[in-house]
């Protein structure tokens, strides 16, 4: 039986751990955690993204930050703002969605986020806290890190023996998912559009992690039997049998050929997704602790 894991159900149980963690430290400590989001132009998905990682921080139990800025917002004015919530003490974590509107250098922003408050992990500290193996002191970004649950879940803290394959290198994901794996002491290979004969490899994987960002481009033919699959794609296609004009959401692993093949898949959508925001608000807890000079939960 192929076991497809509940996203949602995980996401869920990690943000019971969230808003516990924060009800803790807020009794221990008197402190609140705080997350500030900032959004800059009117990208519609964008915004909705925003708005439910706001909603979820005071879910937690946060404090809940969010400035909308117009996309004429100069890049002094944005850098004013991130200084500002640098040196702001209620607030642990700051998240400046990207991307930024086209007239931004996005990367000074992010770069200029106190590395102890980069919830996102996407500061060169935190990529090189993790790229030495220092798990414990920096912030990992948060979709690999939530991937990286899952496979926890399914094959222990400790990955001996098996071989992990990432197909994608992005900063975002593949080099950091690569990283987490590589740290719970999987044989780790890094594939991308450059790999010669992606199937062979991809067949050696005992756990197979897609994010190429090209829909159902992993058949069942480069799934090896028993593997553990995780898809990070979010790709929409048109889909006219729904009706004219219509389409609907995949991943990068044709999922229907694939649950035959491997013993544990995440779906598209309700996989890793739902485990973005989640992270997200165990990255803002974890930076809230530290900075209270407490020994951080894990999640
Ligand atoms: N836009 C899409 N995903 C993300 C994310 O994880 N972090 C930020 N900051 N922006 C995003």
């Amino acid at each position: 039986m192929t076991t497809v894991i509940d996203g949602k159900q995980v996401a869920a149980s990690v943000i019971d751990a969230v808003k516990t963690a924060s009800q803790v430290l807020t009794e221990q400590t008197g402190v609140k955690t705080g997350l500030a989001v900032v959004i800059v132009g009117n990208d519609p998905a964008s915004h909705a993204y925003v708005s439910s990682k706001s909603k979820m921080a005071k879910e937690c139990g946060f404090t809940s930050v969010q400035h909308t800025l117009p996309e004429e917002t100069t890049q002094e004015e944005l850098a004013a703002l991130v200084q500002t919530l640098n040196t702001d003490e209620t607030l642990h974590g700051i998240l400046v969605q990207l991307p930024l509107p086209k007239h931004f250098n996005s990367e000074a922003i992010v770069q200029s986020i106190l590395p102890e408050k980069d919830v996102d992990g996407l500061h060169v500290v935190n990529a090189g806290k993790l790229a030495t193996g220092d798990l414990d002191g920096g912030l990992v970004s948060c979709t690999p890190a939530g991937a990286m649950v899952f496979v926890k879940r399914t094959h222990g803290e400790d990955l001996s023996g098996l071989n992990a394959v990432v197909i994608g290198r992005s900063n975002l994901f593949g080099k950091p998912m690569a990283q987490l794996l590589l740290a719970a002491n999987a044989t780790v290979t890094i594939a991308h559009s450059r790999t010669k004969d992606l199937a062979a490899v991809c067949r050696n994987a005992d756990i197979l992690v897609a994010a190429v960002g090209r829909p159902e481009m992993v058949k069942a033919d480069w799934v090896k039997p028993g593997a553990t699959v995780i898809d990070v794609g979010i790709n929409r296609i048109a889909a006219p049998e729904k009706g004219e004009g219509k389409s609907r959401l995949v991943g990068d692993v044709a999922f229907e050929e694939c649950a035959k093949v491997a013993a544990v898949i995440t779906p598209v959508p309700g996989g890793v997704g739902p485990m973005t925001i989640a992270m997200l608000m165990a990255n803002t807890v974890i930076a809230a602790y530290r900075k209270a000079g407490r020994t951080a939960p894990k999640f």
